[in-house]
């Protein structure tokens, strides 16, 4: 994690200075500060460069004079549209040009304290790294920011702004660690391992191994788990922030679901060779669900919330799940396995009736690496939202906005859950080409007793090819900003 310190607002003697400028705004304080010490070359150089403070863009200078290493400006646009994406992604945007340097300074000017946190989230978010396993780069080629410092007129109040802005950048790495690690490394066994860490945190875990997940009757995550000699597991998370009420005072708990397969070959329907590796990523929703959990325990939230996450390894082998298989679902419905790579829908399915009868939700939202009509439908921009209930739709919505993690709702129906009918058993587990998103959504609808709940497909959001303002490529922890939002905005004492 990025170094990030809050300093009162002085022009420093030396090293690299980043500056925030409002589009359409005579800068002032700090900056002509910087301006006039440097004979006016930011002022120069940014003319030619024509550079009027547009978001996103940004200008480097190097050597400016008075001792400065290097000065970078970087563009927020208008005053009225700024809100806290635009300053997480000025920060990210700061601490991609200022990655060669070692030390830097940030001055927020005129912005609030808390826009100075935003700035720093965001930066720090930018500067993530995983690379545990390269041990021969040069130290050159590596990125060299550790430390940022923020300018601010009051550190004080930004410093404690940024304790919850810090809690939510290492939930964040916690998710891209965990789906950044590769499949032979990271098993349902090491994965739960990493899980029982959190008690640190204060959260209480609990680890479910095959033979108790046998006793309670887990057949259909079972039966994906089945032709791999990694053991599953399901580990509970609970953190209980409300501190209020007793008996039926108790708020109800928000409980999250997250998808845990470490990794996907598809099975006995196997997938082609092309491309294979990405399935080391079909673990996101659960790796959000963890870094989602261990945030709301970083910050104290005043809220209960549980976290479940199912973790199999989906391998074909000789005792592995045939199509054709029929398996029971903890719910008691008999599912037909028409193909063994739709496991996602399998493994949720028995940990989301598990959780909505043991914990009695205010509401459930599900992650998962689901399907790759998501990405057809969607593509990168946007995870499908399938919902029973308006309300929750509608703060996913909001929160997606606010946060930059931008959710799209999709429709259910009773003639999409038609296509999972079985000649049988109670259902198959896919129906067809058509509509394959959302007959996923179907299947697991089929599994949820009328509680509020919200199932998000992320197969399009969880890994990315290329680096944005505050998310460098790979692993994004997708959903942990999202549902950190809507529990703080509306679910919270
Ligand atoms: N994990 C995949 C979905 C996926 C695809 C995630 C691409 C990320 C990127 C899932 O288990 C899967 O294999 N789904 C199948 C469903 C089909 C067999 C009905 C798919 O999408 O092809
Ligand atoms: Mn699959
Ligand atoms: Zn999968």
């Amino acid at each position: 994690m990025l170094d990030i310190a809050f300093a009162r607002t002085a022009l420093p003697k030396s090293g690299a200075l980043a500056l925030l400028a409002h589009e359409g705004e005579k800068p002032s304080g700090l900056w002509q500060q910087a301006d006039e010490a440097t004979g006016g070359t930011i002022a120069r150089a940014l003319e030619v460069a024509s550079f009027k403070g547009a978001k996103g863009k940004t200008v480097s200078i190097l050597a400016p004079g008075a001792g400065i290493a290097r000065v970078v400006v970087v563009g927020l646009g208008k005053p009225a549209e700024i809100d806290e994406r635009v300053l997480n992604e000025a920060g990210g945007a700061v601490a991609a040009a200022m990655a060669g340097e070692a030390v830097a300074a940030v001055a927020v000017g005129t912005l609030t304290a808390a826009q100075a946190a935003d700035i720093a989230v965001g930066a720090a978010l930018k500067a993530y790294r995983f690379d545990r396993y390269r041990t021969t780069e040069k130290a050159e080629d590596k990125p060299k920011l550790t430390k940022l410092s923020v300018l601010t007129a009051d550190a004080a109040k930004a410093r404690a702004a940024w304790e919850r802005g810090k809690a939510v950048a290492e939930g964040v790495f916690l998710t891209r660690d965990l789906v950044s690690e590769p499949p032979n490394v990271l098993t349902p066994a090491e994965m739960a391992k990493r899980c029982e860490k959190l008690a640190e945190l204060g959260l209480k875990v609990e680890v479910l191994g095959p033979k108790e997940l046998q006793k309670l009757g887990f057949g259909a995550m079972l039966g994906v788990s089945q032709g791999s000699v990694n053991e599953p597991r399901m580990v509970v998370m609970h953190w209980n922030g409300a501190g209020g009420g007793k008996g039926k005072d108790k708020e109800k708990p928000v409980v999250f679901v997250g998808k845990g397969v470490t990794f996907d070959t598809g099975g006995i329907s196997i997938k082609p060779a092309g491309g294979m590796e990405d399935m080391k990523w079909d673990m996101a929703g659960a790796g959000t669900v963890v870094g989602l959990m261990a945030t709301l325990a970083g910050r104290k939230a005043k809220v209960d919330a549980i976290g479940l996450v199912g973790l199999v390894e989906n391998m074909p082998s000789g005792s592995a799940q045939r199509p054709g298989d029929v398996v029971k679902s903890y719910s008691g419905q008999t599912i037909e396995v028409i193909n063994t790579d739709a496991e996602g829908r399998l493994v949720l399915c028995d940990v989301l009736y598990y959780a909505q009868e043991k914990y009695d939700p205010k509401f459930m939202v599900d992650l998962a690496t689901l399907t790759g009509a998501i990405i057809i439908g969607l593509g990168h921009e946007h995870a499908g939202l399938f919902s029973n209930d308006d309300t929750l739709s509608q703060r996913l919505h909001e929160a997606g906005k606010a946060t930059g993690e931008k959710v799209w709702r999709m429709p259910l129906d009773d003639a999409y859950d038609k296509q999972l009918r079985s000649e049988i058993a109670d259902m198959k587990n896919i129906g067809g080409r058509p509509a394959g998103s959302i007959t996923a959504a179907q299947f697991i609808q089929r599994f949820v007793n009328k509680k509020p709940w919200a199932h998000l497909d992320i197969a399009g959001m969880a890994w990315s090819g290329k680096d944005s303002p505050c998310v460098p490529k790979g692993a994004t922890a997708f959903g942990v900003r999202l549902l950190d939002r809507l529990v703080a905005d509306h679910y919270e004492g």
